[in-house]
């Protein structure tokens, strides 16, 4: 399987706006959608924030936005998602590598750092398979995850 990563841009985020939500998503999941599918194309054509498109081929697989971490010396990978469809196949790991390495080049950062929610068990084993935790969970049930 080869994955490719590319910027979100004004040209190509109506593919992003097309992503059906998931049906009684936590809260957790609700938030990193709405934020993926409403505001993250609102901030991409206003220029005001970063994201992209992890294909296979011609196929839409995954999206993540991000932008520069307020207090480390990082960028943060503030969400990411697998399209309803294509998850449960076990793509989730290599779509998360395929969009770090574009956040390194693309934000010229040596570390990407990224939150999962406690109670996300799938992201939280997605995670841990490509990355060590950088702290536990905060008081809200965020893990905070480091990838150099
Ligand atoms: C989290 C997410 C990216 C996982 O994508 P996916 O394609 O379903 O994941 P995969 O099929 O690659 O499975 C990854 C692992 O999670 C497990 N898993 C998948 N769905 C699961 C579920 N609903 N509950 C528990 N474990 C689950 C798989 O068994 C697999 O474990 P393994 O590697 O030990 O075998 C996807 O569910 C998603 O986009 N969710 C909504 C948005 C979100 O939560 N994003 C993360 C925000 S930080």
């Amino acid at each position: 399987m080869s994955l490719t990563a590319t910027a979100l841009t004004r040209r190509n985020v109506h593919q992003v706006s097309a992503i059906e939500r998931t049906a009684n998503a936590p809260w957790w999941a609700q938030e990193v959608e709405t934020f993926l599918l409403v505001d993250a194309p609102k901030q991409i054509l206003s220029r005001t924030g970063s994201g992209l498109l992890v294909h296979e081929g011609d196929v839409l697989v995954a999206v993540a936005a991000h932008r520069p971490h307020h207090k480390w010396t990082a960028e943060l990978l503030q969400a990411f998602l697998v399209l309803p469809a294509l998850r449960n196949k076990g793509l989730a790991a290599l779509a998360l590598l395929c969009a770090l390495a574009h956040v390194h080049v693309a934000a010229k950062t040596e570390h990407v750092m990224w939150l999962v929610h406690q109670e996300n068990t799938a992201m939280l084993r997605v995670s841990l398979s490509v990355a060590d935790p950088a702290t536990p969970a905060d008081a809200d049930g965020f893990v905070t995850f480091a990838k150099p």
